[in-house]
């Protein structure tokens, strides 16, 4: 990144974290899915999103998809623009645990490096959850039909077909997408029950 922002000084709230969570009754978070293209982290992200918030937990998804609607609509799936795009939603994912909240982000986020750099970012509150699912399954799902399109050459730099994907050397949690999504929510939802209890 090209930082271009001089004289500006950082402000300290006087409502913090702290006060914030003991507020919420729970820490925030940050649960970063990442896994090709159909291999079900939104799916999985959401789900677990409404057993925290039944529960009480306050929470938030963020999904690829969406945020390249808005924030980084600007952004391609070159490999560059994949890693701008992974910076701004690591800052902005911070952002929210610093407010408290139970963050689940579900981009593929395919370069090693730039969740490296997220987990930098939010340290400790930083869990990767790797969805394993295998190339072949997201190929036979393909829910969005863009693999069909990848392979006639329609998608360009498409993550699995002709761009690289990184899989995570060691996860904080491996959740098995490939098969029983059942399974992967109770997981998923335990491990993030755990960390989060203040
Ligand atoms: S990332 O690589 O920068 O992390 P992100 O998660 O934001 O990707 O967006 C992935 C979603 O964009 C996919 O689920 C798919 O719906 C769509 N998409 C469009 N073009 C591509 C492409 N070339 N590679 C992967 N996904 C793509």
């Amino acid at each position: 990144m090209n930082k271009k922002s001089s004289n500006v000084v950082w402000h300290n709230a006087t409502v913090t974290r702290d006060r914030r969570e003991q507020k919420n009754k729970h820490k925030g978070g940050l649960f970063w899915f990442t896994g090709l293209s159909g291999s079900g982290k939104s799916t999985l992200a959401h789900a677990v999103e409404e057993q925290l918030f039944q529960q009480g937990y306050n929470t938030y998804v963020l999904d690829g998809d969406n945020v390249r609607h808005g924030l980084c609509a600007d952004l391609s799936f070159s490999d560059n623009d994949r890693t701008e795009n992974i910076r701004r939603i690591s800052h902005m994912s911070n952002l929210f645990v610093q407010a408290g909240v139970i963050v689940l982000t579900a981009f593929i986020s395919p370069f090693r490096v730039d969740r490296q750099n997220a987990r930098k970012i939010a340290g400790t509150d930083f869990h990767e959850i790797f969805c394993d699912c295998s190339l072949d399954i997201c190929e036979q799902r393909d829910v969005k039909g863009l693999y069909k399109k990848a392979r006639a050459g329609e998608i360009p730099f498409f993550t699995g077909i002709d761009s690289p994907y990184e899989a995570p050397k060691a996860p904080d949690l491996i959740a098995n997408t490939g098969s029983d999504l059942e399974n992967s929510i109770e997981q998923v939802f335990g491990y993030i029950n755990k960390h989060v209890q203040l």
